[in-house]
């Protein structure tokens, strides 16, 4: 076998990998979600689902990845073979299902990024910016074209290797996207009116949390961080012997959930001293920042850069959604790189349409009681992602613990005080918790 692709130091992968977990997850959906579920309630038990099990199964990812040094189905097969590669299958199929609705709203951040340079969203009248925005998800041609458009970036960048375009981009980038959203966080929170905003976001009221609130914490932060799909075990497979697993996945962890707090304190405050309504769906981002940027000097500038680096925070997730696919398609399927992603990419954003026109043409279309995006988007995040965790969790704890932990240890060179903690979350915790919230959710 050819030597694999490797990312050149520690740095860029703790940026690819964050690049992979920073995106639309954290800023379009978090904060709707947060808005959607009651508010603090759910911010606590996302950060607890996040620091348990979000933590362990991405060490697991990272152990696999980088012990079998291939895509998912075939770091299965190097470690243990029999049915376990399956569990690779299922995340490759997750990567088609989540990049096709998540490539729709990457679209939407393009659109939006134009639109904020020619002043259509120049305003704070929470009608005139709904109307704006319902417009525009209405249109078929627009939506279909932006998605198609972002689609394109993706794979443009994609079929060039990942090391190269991606680490680059997300070392430049994503500093400048967290001082962003921080100035426009400190915006929001010192608006007047704000501070109901802030109590909504930051004081649990547990009397309002519901198995619903729960699983859709869980496939949160699932979602969020990247996880249960094999984006964590191909970005490792990319990875050298002697970088510290648990601290790196410390790492990403804390500026994912970082980004994610400070979003919530970006839309949240702006959602009250505005008068929209938190549980507004997927259009509150869109709805909301705009009025944010009205109170601003400059605020068409500031408009334009928040949307322009959004579609590239999204971009560096999107990669990182079809890279497990498309390497399953190179290492199993003896595909080229470029056939691999041009093929991938083409049938994903045919499965996408569905959903780009669900806000639109087709809003009356529902499966299960949710338009076509969100159940799309609740099949892979709650379902498919969560499963893909608990199959994960029991591979690591039981079929390959021992193999698991020296990589976690990089075969001693980085002592893990808490392997067996760890590797106990990996058996019981994690497979049972997933597994009863996943139940309880059905
Ligand atoms: N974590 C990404 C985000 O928050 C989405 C994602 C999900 C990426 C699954 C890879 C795998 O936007």
């Amino acid at each position: 076998m050819a030597k694999r692709d490797h990312f050149a130091t520690r740095l860029g992968f703790v940026l690819a990998a964050a690049g992979s977990a920073v995106g639309l997850g954290n800023i379009w959906k978090f904060p709707f979600m947060t808005g959607q579920n009651g508010g603090g309630a759910f911010l606590v038990l996302y950060v607890a689902f996040v620091l348990t099990i979000g933590l362990s199964v991405m060490l697991a990812e990272f152990a696999i990845g980088r012990a079998g040094q291939r895509n998912p189905v075939g770091a299965f097969r190097a470690l243990k073979g029999g049915a376990w590669p399956a569990v690779g299958g299922l995340g490759v199929i997750a990567g088609f299902v989540i990049l096709s609705f998540y490539s729709v709203v990457g679209g939407w951040t393009l659109a939006y990024a134009i639109k904020s340079v020619s002043g259509a969203l120049a305003s704070n009248d929470p009608k005139i910016l709904g109307a704006a925005f319902g417009a525009f998800i209405a249109d078929p041609l627009d939506v279909i074209g932006f998605h198609a458009a972002f689609m394109v970036l993706t794979l443009v960048i994609v079929a060039g290797g990942v090391r190269h375009g991606i680490e680059r981009a997300a070392r430049i980038l994503m500093p400048i996207l967290a001082l962003l959203v921080i100035v426009l966080a400190v915006r929001a929170v010192t608006l007047d009116g704000a501070a109901k905003g802030i109590a909504f976001f930051l004081t649990p009221d547990f009397s309002r949390v519901t198995w619903d609130t729960v699983n859709a914490a869980l496939g949160q932060a699932f979602f969020s961080l990247s996880l249960g799909m094999g984006t964590m075990i191909t970005y490792a497979s990319y990875l050298d012997r002697q970088v510290n697993l648990p601290k790196t996945a410390a790492q990403v962890t804390l500026l994912d959930t970082g980004f994610a707090v400070i979003a919530g304190l970006m839309v949240l405050p702006a959602v009250f001293a505005f008068g929209f309504d938190p549980a507004a769906g997927p259009g509150l981002t869109f709805i909301t920042l705009p009025a944010v940027f009205a109170q601003m000097p400059a605020g068409a500038l500031f408009a334009f850069l928040f949307f322009a680096l959004l579609a590239i925070a999204a971009l560096t997730s999107a990669v990182s959604i079809i890279e497990p696919v498309v390497s399953y398609l190179i290492d199993e399927r003896k595909m080229s790189r470029r056939a691999a992603t041009w093929g991938a990419g083409a049938v994903t954003w045919a499965l996408g349409v569905p959903s780009a026109l669900s806000l639109g043409p087709w809003k009356d279309v529902t499966v299960g009681g949710k338009g076509i995006l969100d159940a799309v988007d609740y099949l892979a995040s709650n379902i498919m992602l969560p499963l893909g965790g608990i199959l994960i969790t029991l591979f690591v704890g039981w079929s390959v613990a021992a193999r698991a932990v020296d990589e976690a240890q990089s075969g001693g060179a980085h002592p893990f005080a808490l392997a067996k903690v760890w590797i106990f979350i990996c058996r019981f915790v994690a497979p049972a918790a997933v597994a009863w919230v996943m139940i309880q959710g059905l």
